[in-house]
């Protein structure tokens, strides 16, 4: 015990050293994959090692190996990085060590992600008797979601496809925006409606679904199992389907609403923000994700669904072994998510909630967005340079010149270790891509970030 008291403190020291330096430290990491592996011991090792040797070997051969995309001056992908009180209490999760299956398991972890899910429910402005499961992140709410939004739609037209599988099944159609997120082909590959079950539809010059076109799209459809996938920020612009139009037309032929909500859906707790996801209330399900907006360690997303019935018939199953799970049991846990035994997220994510509060929440995302739009006017300002996306909320589209050039600044900005950003395809054209999800990121750090890439924009072109 003394032991792993002394080995806990040594940690919390490591930590808490690794995360003063984030701010200053070169943000892409010192060596590479290959680098950190050849200082690990390539043969199984035949005899136990102490606790501490164990810590020194991870730490020293890791640390040089890390991205610090915790950091405030990470714009890749969508990246929040990790608050104070929602790493201690990830600590303590861990420390805990909690299956977060059900009741019988852990009370606590049931019992934090029901207050969790509800204050996540009203800050997202989705209704109070919706059901959350807390997964691994949006691909995991995608799914989710899905799974339940299958059961559902075939249910309607006589099918039990938890009984009876596809084969044979009513054909589903899944009608989803050009500019979706890869993520939603993925789950239908995995739940086995396939990527051609999509009907692809008009998007809108920022990538938003074309309420028009979708409204033509569900007039030629068939009648049948539809479910329409709409999204609550693009990943590249940050634009927002008309949710009022598409949950209305999506409505009016019967089909389940499903929005991917990644990390756009917090625009809901921004009054200032809100018109953009305005009508995601009356959609059927919901993706979103703690790790990115709400800045929770990873990983942690959201699967939220407005008939808890139909969630739970999709996704829960029980077994006799199986203490707690007995007909009638409140739901909840396991019987919202795809997995049995997993981490009890709710932890963390009352932490992120109670630390920051409703108006913590609002000053978060509305400063990630005030950063976006600064970097986006003094990027615009700098010679050849401009932003292509309407910087409605936290990502923001670079254009420098040409493929070879934008390639060649995206790797000397990485390099210049002051920020890390990467590059995106958008309507045919490569562009530098920006995305501020930090809670940390300052009025400084944009100014240095946009000062780097001016340098290696100066550079590249000389
Ligand atoms: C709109 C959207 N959906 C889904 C995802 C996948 O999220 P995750 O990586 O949490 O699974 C992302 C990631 O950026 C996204 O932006």
């Amino acid at each position: 015990m003394d032991d792993l008291r002394a080995a806990l403190h040594d940690v919390a020291d490591r930590i808490a050293a690794y995360r003063e330096e984030l701010p200053t430290r070169q943000v892409v990491p010192e060596v590479g994959r290959s680098d950190v592996r050849r200082l690990l011991p390539e043969r199984l090792p035949d005899d136990p090692a102490p606790l501490d040797v164990v810590i020194d070997e991870l730490t020293a051969a890791a640390q040089p190996g890390l991205m610090a995309s915790a950091g405030p001056r990470y714009y890749g992908f969508v990246i929040g990085g990790s608050t104070a009180p929602t790493l201690a209490a990830d600590l303590l999760t861990s420390g805990w060590d909690q299956c977060a299956y059900n009741e019988a398991l852990s009370p606590a972890a049931l019992a934090f992600e029901d207050v969790a899910g509800a204050w996540l429910k009203d800050l997202l402005g989705l209704p109070r008797t919706a059901s959350v499961g807390f997964v691994t992140g949006a691909q995991g709410a995608n799914t989710t979601c899905l799974a339940a939004a299958r059961w559902q739609v075939l249910n309607r037209y006589g099918w039990d496809v938890g009984r009876d599988g596809l084969t044979g099944a009513p054909r589903v159609r899944v009608v989803a925006g050009a500019e979706r997120h890869a993520t939603i082909d993925r789950s239908l590959r995995l739940l086995g409606l396939g990527e051609s079950s999509v009907v692809e539809v008009l998007a809108t010059a920022q990538g938003a679904m074309d309420a028009e076109a979708l409204a033509t799209t569900l007039a030629g459809l068939e009648s049948g199992p539809i479910i329409v996938c709409a999204q609550a920020g693009n990943v590249n612009t940050g634009a927002c389907d008309d949710l009022i139009a598409v949950t209305a037309a999506a409505q009016a032929v019967g089909a389940w609403v499903h929005v991917d909500g990644a990390f756009g859906l917090w625009a809901a707790a921004s009054p200032s923000l809100r018109h953009l996801v305005r009508g995601a209330e009356n959609a059927d399900s919901w993706a979103c994700d703690g790790h990115k907006w709400l800045n929770v360690p990873y990983d942690c997303g959201y699967a939220v669904c407005a008939h808890p019935d139909v969630h739970a018939t999709a996704l829960a199953y029980t077994a006799s072994y199986l203490t707690g799970q007995v007909a009638g049991h409140e739901l909840g846990g396991g019987d919202f998510v795809p997995e049995s035994s997993r981490r009890a997220r709710g932890f963390a994510t009352w932490a992120a909630l109670r630390a920051l509060g409703r108006t913590g929440v609002e000053n978060l995302v509305d400063r990630c967005c005030a950063m976006a739009r600064r970097f986006a006017e003094r990027l615009d300002a700098l010679d050849g340079v401009e932003v292509v996306n309407e910087v409605v909320l936290n990502q923001v589209l670079v254009r420098v010149g040409d493929e070879a050039l934008t390639a060649d600044v995206e790797r000397r900005v990485q390099a210049s270790g002051t920020c890390w950003l990467g590059a995106t395809t958008w309507r045919g054209e490569r562009l530098l891509r920006i995305s501020v999800s930090n809670w940390a990121t300052s009025v400084d750090d944009v100014d240095l970030s946009v000062e780097a890439i001016a340098q290696a924009l100066a550079a590249a072109r000389a």
